[in-house]
């Protein structure tokens, strides 16, 4: 019997992958040029990654636009500029064996970044935060548009994955949820309203970029009067038919409430769900560090991939490790055999 299938190459989609493990995308605020285009930090960081064999990178929250930024420190894609620094960063990750995504974001009414803040209506995230202007209907529309171009300068820049951000509270999760969505327009109301500007955002990106189309959700508000856990089985049976090759299933981030227990493996039960009745491919992320829990994880088929953050931010070469562990150490490909030696020592 095999040891492990963590190791094992999977096909998603259009999208091949040499391992089950992806980096998700995590905000590093190195961007001190507030300019949006990737630097040296960047090169490294997720170089870093690549050499420790991660399959999938996907790069931080990055802004489709300057206003939809969360932090003046964040990624951006809206301009030439951005995209060749990004396509150098595609490019050089490429060469060191992962595949990459691009993670793109609107903050909505959590962003903190000098400007216009806009939202589906008018409600303040919480006390430190600036007011919202409720969005009208070319609000919204222009929104869709910063989405298309955003997709389109990812698609020149040869990324594999484009997920969009629908989780955290950002600002198409703002839409979903009724506890921040008081529109009466055909934006708000019932939940195939408030899903309306995720499938316009989902075309527009589909209609100019050629990977994978992803979407991350929060599949729990943890509030009573949030969306609740069948719609989100029907959002994400939407999400299928608009395109979305995977769902990346996250949690929280929408009111500023954290859930009752935060313990390892805390979101799977959320992302399984969907898979088992949507019968769409997921990931899921939160506290998986532990090898033999992204293990089970595989084998009992409760999710294709396995995202870890922290894990992946304090150790590189966390796959190293975990073959290790899992007593799998062939099945761990090192980058030369230089790294060869180091899998002997
Ligand atoms: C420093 C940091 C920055 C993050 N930035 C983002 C982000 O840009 N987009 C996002 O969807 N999630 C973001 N997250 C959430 C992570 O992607 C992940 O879901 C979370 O850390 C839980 O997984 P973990 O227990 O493996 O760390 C961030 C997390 C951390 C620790």
């Amino acid at each position: 019997m095999r040891k492990s299938v963590l190791f094992d190459p999977i096909t998603i989609g259009s999208l091949e992958l040499k391992n089950r493990v992806m980096m998700p995308s995590m905000l590093t605020n190195e961007v001190h040029k507030k300019d949006g285009v990737p630097t040296d930090f960047h090169m490294i960081h997720y170089g870093a990654r690549a050499l420790g064999g991660v399959g999938l990178i996907l790069l931080e929250g990055t802004g489709i636009s300057a206003d939809g930024r969360i932090f003046e420190t964040d990624l951006g894609l809206w301009n030439e500029e951005q995209m060749v620094g990004m396509k150098r960063l595609v490019d050089l990750l490429h060469g060191y064996g992962s595949k990459v995504g691009v993670q793109l974001s609107h903050a909505g009414r959590k962003s903190e970044v000098p400007g216009r803040v806009i939202a589906p209506s008018a409600i303040a995230y919480s006390d430190e935060y600036r007011q919202p202007e409720a969005m009208n209907v070319e609000d919204i529309q222009t929104v869709v548009e910063q989405f298309k171009s955003s997709a389109a300068l990812a698609e020149k820049a040869g990324f594999d994955v484009l997920e969009i951000h629908v989780a955290h509270g950002y600002l198409l999760n703002q839409f979903i949820t009724p506890l921040v969505n008081k529109r009466t327009d055909s934006y708000g109301g019932s939940l195939e309203n408030r899903y309306r500007i995720v499938r316009e955002v989902i075309h527009a990106v589909k209609s100019v970029f050629s990977g994978a189309v992803w979407a991350r959700i929060s599949g729990a508000e943890y509030d009573e009067a949030g969306t609740t856990a069948d719609e989100f089985v029907t959002i994400a049976q939407w999400m299928r038919e608009d395109g979305i090759e995977l769902i990346d299933v996250s949690s929280g981030g929408v009111i500023n409430r954290a859930p009752d227990a935060i313990y390892p493996g805390y979101q799977v039960q959320l992302g399984s769900r969907i898979k088992n009745e949507v019968g769409i491919p997921i990931s899921v992320v939160g506290i998986l560090g532990s090898p033999e829990l992204a293990e089970y994880i595989l084998r009992s088929n409760q999710s294709d991939l396995i995202a870890l953050g922290r894990p992946l931010l304090s150790n590189p070469n966390w796959l190293w490790h975990a073959a290790r562990e899992l007593g799998t150490i062939e099945n761990y490909k090192v980058f030369n055999e230089a790294y060869e030696r180091g899998k002997r020592f």
